[in-house]
């Protein structure tokens, strides 16, 4: 049997996660990445990596939490792994604190966290604006390191990894049997999916090795992330700016709300600006679509659209975007193309 040529569009966290899951997970198949940018310059590189979901509007909340449940296991079994530093995955604890109380006291993925918890009066002494907090043990997994972890495993299973730019998916044909679309808030123009909208986030990026616990308020737009060798203190979330460059005037706003939740950030240094553009739609699109040009058929399936969560259901949503692929595969192999019209 043939090996099905399996394209991958995008170096993102969702691109090398599904590359790789699709190396693992569909026999007789060849993966080769096909990406414009990689890191250290992707959004993926940007993002602070904590394991903490945004509900998506139009996906189920079980879906969701599957997703989460999915990507929080597998992440948690490589932290416990001598592979931990290597793949830039580890556990971290702190506090989600609330200035009102919050509708939902448990959100829906308390118990895949670990620990979850009401936070005591004692430990709320810390955040003496805020009434409500919960407490828990999540993942981070540094983007910087995750993604040429991911990508070294991609090659290591076989994989090609090819720097390009695509303009037209049929660029594809017929050097590839089944494309993958990945590419994130590239998929504007690539697809011309008009839903997908850039969030603009501006972040942080100091040395303050004193801090070890993260803190988030409840709407999540203040945080103070510890990672491996930098704190990512953020944010801002501006729907339609396409603007890649930082604003010192937020950069200042950051640093004083930061401060406000942890004055101990007034010693922070050795600071870094860095912007990136999510990927907003109002939900994942996890789809098979056959692209018919007279007789020529490109089956392909399209995984973009995570918005503020990439991170938190990647290995989730790259499960199913294989199961997408098998099923593209398996329609391959039992219909003449022609008798597919
Ligand atoms: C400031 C900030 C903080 C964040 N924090 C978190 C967090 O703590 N937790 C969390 O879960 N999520 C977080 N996110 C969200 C997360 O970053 C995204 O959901 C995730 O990175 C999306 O991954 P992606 O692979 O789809 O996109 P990207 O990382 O943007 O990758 C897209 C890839 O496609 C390629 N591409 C696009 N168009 C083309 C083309 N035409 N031809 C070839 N290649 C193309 C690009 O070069 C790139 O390699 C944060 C985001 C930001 C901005
Ligand atoms: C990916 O999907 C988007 C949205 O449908 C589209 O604009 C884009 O052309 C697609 N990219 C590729 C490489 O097919
Ligand atoms: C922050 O830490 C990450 C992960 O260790 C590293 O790859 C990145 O270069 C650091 N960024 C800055 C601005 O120091």
């Amino acid at each position: 049997m043939d090996a099905v040529r399996v394209a991958v569009v995008g170096a993102g966290v969702i691109g090398l996660s599904t590359a790789l899951c699709v190396s693992k997970l569909v026999p007789w198949s060849s993966i080769t990445v096909i990406s414009d940018k990689f890191s250290p310059d992707t959004t993926s590189d940007v993002a602070a990596g904590m394991l903490i979901p945004h509900a998506y509007a139009d996906a189920s909340i079980h879906k969701q939490k599957q997703w989460f449940r999915e990507t929080f296991d597998h992440l948690f079994s490589i932290a416990n792994s001598a592979e931990a530093g290597d793949a830039g995955v580890h556990l971290v604890s702190g506090w989600q604190i609330f200035r009102n109380l919050p509708t939902e006291e448990v959100p829906f993925w308390a118990d895949v966290v670990l620990g979850f918890r009401k936070m005591s009066e004692a430990e709320l002494k810390k955040f003496p604006q805020h009434v409500f907090g919960q407490a828990f043990t999540t993942l981070k997994c540094e983007g910087p390191v995750y993604l040429p972890w991911l990508e070294k495993r991609v090659k290591e299973s076989g994989g090609l990894i090819l720097k390009r730019r695509i303009e037209d998916l049929w660029e594809l044909h017929p050097s590839f049997d089944i494309v993958v679309n990945c590419s994130g808030l590239g998929s504007r123009e690539l697809m011309g999916d008009s839903e997908i909208l850039p969030v603009r986030g501006q972040v942080l990026k100091v040395q303050a090795p004193w801090v070890k616990h993260f803190i988030r308020e409840g709407s999540g737009l203040t945080y103070i992330y510890p990672g491996a060798s930098n704190v990512t203190l953020g944010g801002t979330r501006q729907k339609g700016d396409w603007n890649l460059s930082p604003d010192p005037e937020i950069s200042r706003d950051i640093l004083s709300r930061c401060c406000a939740l942890e004055s101990s950030l007034h010693g922070a240094y050795d600071m870094k600006e860095k912007v990136g553009l999510r990927p907003f739609r109002p939900g994942v699109r996890l789809q098979k679509e056959l692209l018919v040009q007279d007789v020529r058929r490109l089956p392909v399936v399209h995984h973009y659209g995570h918005g503020s969560g990439g991170f938190s259901v990647h290995w989730g949503t790259a499960l199913e975007a294989t199961k997408l692929v098998n099923e593209c595969v398996h329609d391959l192999r039992t219909s003449a193309p022609k008798a597919k019209l």
